[in-house]
């Protein structure tokens, strides 16, 4: 079933259950990134990866202080994800993503133990509103590094029209307030026989600034590259 429901204009409470306790996220911090340490050991780098195999791909720009910017949640976030780090199940069949990236906070300094939360529609635009599929949190190795395996989401039509593919995001550092916002895909991405340059260029929520750098296609999938800069106290 198609969900032509997800506004992305409308700013939920929910979010507010994606920041944990600090006594309970601060210990849940440090089993995940023990955890995340093994499961994430010697994330490679998309541009490390694409030098070595002798593929061009557009640098990543270093960190420059400046904050990610922000956008909307839309009303299909659901609190209580799993963690994980891999969204790939026999159910899910699209073009596949390696998604790799670094938090820091505005001085570019990595931020360990920063949690991120990702939702998403499948390959047929659709967000899982029963279960999980597609949806799941993580957890910042000690080098602030975060890795998902997973697809790049297909486009669909929403209240506010139609809206190129895009990965949901919230980021928060321990004990920091939470960046959400929304990841894109670059022009030239191919995937399920899309115009990503028409579809970027229709949707009216789109930010550049939030686009992946993508390495590929490469044996049927893409690496993509992201870092994020996020505040580490209120503001
Ligand atoms: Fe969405």
């Amino acid at each position: 079933m198609r969900h032509d429901h997800d506004a992305d204009g409308e700013h939920t409470s929910s979010r507010r259950a994606f920041i944990r306790t600090t006594s309970v996220g601060m210990t849940a911090a440090l089993v995940a990134t023990s955890a995340a340490g093994a499961s994430l050991a010697a994330p490679v780098s998309p541009v490390q990866e694409a030098r070595a195999a002798g593929r061009p791909l557009a640098v990543t720009p270093a960190c420059d202080g400046h904050e990610t910017p922000a956008a909307t949640e839309g009303p299909l976030f659901k609190p209580q994800s799993p963690e994980r780090t891999d969204f790939i199940t026999p159910a899910v069949s699209g073009v596949r993503l390696d998604l790799s990236g670094i938090v820091y906070d505005t001085a570019c300094k990595p931020l360990p133990g920063s949690l991120i939360e990702f939702w998403q529609c499948d390959q047929n635009g659709d967000y899982d509103t029963a279960g999980f599929s597609l949806r799941g949190h993580q957890y910042t190795n000690s080098r602030g590094a975060f890795r998902l395996r997973t697809i790049i989401p297909r486009d669909y039509w929403g209240r506010w029209g139609k809206r190129a593919p895009h990965i949901h995001t919230q980021v928060q550092a321990p004990g920091g307030p939470v960046l959400v916002t929304q990841l894109y895909f670059p022009d030239d991405t191919q995937a399920y026989g899309r115009d990503f340059a028409e579809l970027n260029a229709s949707d009216r929520l789109l930010n550049r600034a939030c686009t992946i750098t993508l390495a590929g296609p490469q044996g049927g999938g893409y690496t993509g590259a992201f870092d994020f800069v996020i505040q580490t106290t209120a503001t």
